[in-house]
């Protein structure tokens, strides 16, 4: 399978966005990514002593949950590409030395010097986590091989999605939004890409076996979140979602939001789905 079916456009776009969305990507920390770190750290339990690996950690809502459980005999690697959030992990985590964040693309990331069995040679981490990140790789499946790696044999992964669905009702009218505001036609149907044909928990479950995952399970974390005008155009800035907004000038970003908010009002969405799929195995 190539890249280009593994991936869009919008989503490379949205990972160049997440340092503009940096300050509005923690104001949904309580509402949305604690919530889904806590659970996906539930699932991936790192025991005091472990050294974890948390990929794409975003402010450290898998990162500093799983720093505590590993104690200070342990360890953990978070890593991310955008730099103010690897500086926003790295203040909360003041307080606990066993956690390092790395601002890395996470894919070249060669692992911590510690780790490091020789220059260039996969390292053993006992935990690998990445929540809500391996749909942005542009070949997904090679980056989500590429972070099964830096297990030990016998070591655990829990890697997180959206369930299919799920956040649609806000971006399916900012897309409507945005394509109003550029003035081009509005979305029409197209074949739904790799990560919207694997986000349900038995076609999940299939795919990570098939990267190489022994003893697959998907765990399905319920959650929605409630919208008002100001929360719902925060899942906009503070997201991946931003990447829509791309090229944009202040003007025409708020004529979308204008746009979007009639179109959640008219729609009469008061919450959206948020609900996400923990996968996890053992290499
Ligand atoms: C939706 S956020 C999730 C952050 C965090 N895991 C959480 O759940 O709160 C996705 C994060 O993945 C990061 N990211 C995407 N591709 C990456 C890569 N190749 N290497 C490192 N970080 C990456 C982005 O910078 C962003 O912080």
């Amino acid at each position: 399978m190539s890249a280009a079916e593994n991936t869009n456009a919008a989503l490379q776009r949205a990972v160049a966005s997440f340092d503009p969305a940096a300050a509005d990507f923690s104001r949904l920390s309580t509402p949305l990514w604690d919530r889904v770190g806590q659970a996906t750290v539930q699932v991936s339990k790192p025991e005091p002593g472990e050294w974890v690996l948390d990929a794409c950690c975003g402010d450290g809502a898998s990162a500093i949950p799983a720093a505590r459980l590993v104690g200070p005999t342990g360890h953990v690697d978070a890593v991310d590409l955008s730099a103010p959030l690897v500086t926003t992990v790295t203040t909360a985590a003041a307080e606990l030395p066993q956690l390092t964040a790395y601002r890395a693309d996470v894919l070249e990331w060669p692992g911590a010097p510690e780790r490091q069995e020789a220059p260039g040679a996969v390292r053993s981490y006992d935990v690998v986590q990445c929540v809500l990140g391996i749909f942005f790789f542009a070949d997904m499946p090679a980056g989500t091989e590429r972070l099964i790696g830096f297990l030990r044999p016998g070591g655990r992964a829990a890697l997180t999605i959206w369930r299919r669905g799920a956040m649609a009702a806000v971006g399916d009218r900012l897309a409507a939004a945005v394509a109003l505001v550029r003035g081009e036609p509005a979305p029409g149907p197209r074949e739904p890409y790799l990560i919207e044909r694997i986000s349900t928990a038995a076609e999940y479950s299939r795919w990570l076996s098939e990267r190489g995952l022994r003893d697959p399970r998907v765990v399905v974390h319920e959650l929605t979140v409630a919208l008002t005008p100001e929360s719902a155009w925060l899942l906009v800035t503070g997201s991946g979602f931003r990447g829509l907004l791309h090229g944009l000038d202040d003007a025409q970003i708020d004529a979308v939001r204008t746009e979007y908010l009639a179109l959640l009002e008219h729609d009469d969405v008061t919450e959206v789905d948020a609900t996400t799929l923990i996968g996890s195995g053992l290499r």
